[in-house]
């Protein structure tokens, strides 16, 4: 074994979590890694996985508390088998799932799996409907800690049915794995008022996935709602995984994506990085190692962060479903309206000379189809996600009676961003003298003494951001 790999082991040796007790799990957002900003589909395999867990451990993250390593979409095949199993797909994880698990586990990080309530995953691979038990029972039998599932391909899109069918599972891990921590992924607000505080569930998507910045936006103007459904005895509003700026499926500039972490951490969000460990660039390696902005999402109060200051346009969050326009995936768009554009310019040809063989008739259907390809590329255009051209600040109480205060210019020119004593107000920041820190810059600011003082920042246009302590 080569010497990198005797270190990670030992490393990991001290850093072994200790076993987890059921009514620990979930009590804070999870924080850790996901594969699918990363490697996607195609990356997904035994190697990779062990790979990127010894780059948790050698990376220091895991030493910071990102010890779940999450498989996401496409470790499965695309079939069950005749006792109706999930089936490791057989090139990619050639011995089986437990093997791998093993491993994760020995180098002191936690497991997590990716299963779908629907027929099948996002990604055309086995879905779990009708096969919760058996499923949860190969979950418990692999050893893992954490599964992720996901709402494509499930007759049931109403909200009913939806809960229904998360209700299996979670009742099947109750069964069979009752140490897994349970992650809902239904891109929709309404989860968090439907299951926050029952038992057995532990985070809920609340948006559609977030590959570019305006799905951030959306993510988090949609949070704005759901701070009373946050806590550790409730589970967590889940915005979705982080977007790096390293290598990687999807990526942001710096600004937003450090924008993006400071906004999760005060909005105790799951912190999920979407970024190889081992080949982060120096910046995503600061937005992610930072412990005293960990700290704040990590805090034990585990209170979700609300806005106190905003000049942001009145916001109704959207329910999302799979392909809706709003929030279908980027990549899937980008597909979707090339295939488009490309049939319309098939029908246009095909128009011009069907007409030209005196097939007027067969032109005119032609012409029609192919506007209404363009039209419905238009429509597909018209309802994506946009960012408001606004500012925020963002206020999240911490335990020693400090509060977070995150100042977001998500418009795209610098601006000056103010709190000033109602706004402070609103934050809980009654008292004075108040004492500022600049989180990032461990820099001290001169201290807010009387009723009329107001912190004024300015803030980096495209999605800046500027993350503060204050307290006594
Ligand atoms: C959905 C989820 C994503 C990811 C993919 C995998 O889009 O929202 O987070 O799990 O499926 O196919």
């Amino acid at each position: 074994m080569p010497h990198r790999c005797l270190a990670a082991l030992a490393l990991a040796a001290a850093a072994t979590p200790p076993p987890r007790q059921r009514q620990d799990i979930g009590k804070l957002p999870a924080l850790g890694y996901n594969t699918w900003n990363d490697v996607r589909c195609d990356g997904v395999d035994a190697t990779t996985i062990l790979s990127l867990a010894q780059g948790l451990v050698q990376s220091n993250f895991s030493q910071k508390g990102y010890t779940f390593l999450n498989v996401d979409d496409c470790w499965q095949a695309p079939l069950l088998n005749d006792k109706g199993e999930l089936v490791p797909d057989s090139l990619k994880f050639p011995d089986g799932i437990r093997p791998v698990v093993d491993k994760v586990h020995a180098l002191g990080l936690r497991f997590g799996l990716y299963a779908d309530r629907g027929f099948y995953t996002c990604a055309f691979r086995a879905g779990s409907r009708h096969h919760e038990r058996t499923h949860a029972k190969q979950f418990h039998d692999w050893q893992i800690d954490y599964l992720k599932y996901d709402s494509c391909w499930s007759p049931n899109l109403r909200r009913k049915g939806a809960l229904e069918d998360y209700r299996r599972m979670r009742d099947a891990l109750a069964e069979y794995a009752p140490n897994v921590h349970y992650s809902l992924c239904g891109w929709s607000s309404w989860y968090a008022p439907a299951v926050s505080g029952e038992e057995g569930y532990h985070s809920w998507r609340i948006s559609a996935d977030c590959d570019e910045f305006a799905n951030i936006y959306e993510a988090a103007r949609t949070m704005e709602q759901l701070s009373d459904y946050a806590g550790p005895a409730k589970g967590y509003n889940d915005p979705d995984m982080l977007v790096g700026t390293s290598t990687g499926a999807v990526t942001l500039t710096p600004t937003q994506s450090r924008t993006q972490f400071d906004l999760w951490c005060v909005l105790a969000a799951p912190l999920l990085l979407g970024t190889n460990p081992s080949r982060m660039n120096a910046w995503d390696l600061e937005t992610y190692g930072d412990s005293d902005v960990i700290e704040i999402d990590q805090d034990p109060l585990g209170k979700q962060g609300t806005p106190v200051s905003s000049t942001c346009p009145p916001h109704t969050p959207k329910d999302n479903w799979w392909c809706s326009p709003w929030s279908m995936p980027r990549d899937v768009f980008e597909v979707w309206t090339g295939l488009l554009r490309a049939l319309a310019a098939v029908l246009l040809t095909s128009a011009l000379l069907l007409r030209g063989v005196g097939r007027p008739c067969a032109a005119a259907v032609a012409f029609i189809l192919a506007i209404g390809s363009v039209g419905y590329v238009q429509v597909l255009h018209t309802y994506r996600p946009r960012v408001a051209a606004c500012q925020q600040v963002w206020a999240k109480p911490l335990v020693d009676g400090d509060v977070a205060l995150l100042f977001v210019n998500w418009a795209p020119d610098d601006a000056a961003v103010a709190c000033d004593a109602a706004c402070l107000d609103r934050a809980g920041l009654t008292r004075r003298p108040l004492y500022v820190r600049e989180v990032r810059a461990r820099a001290n600011r001169a201290p807010l003494v009387d009723g009329a003082s107001v912190l004024v920042q300015r803030v980096g246009g495209g999605g800046g951001s500027v993350l503060f302590r204050v307290g006594l």
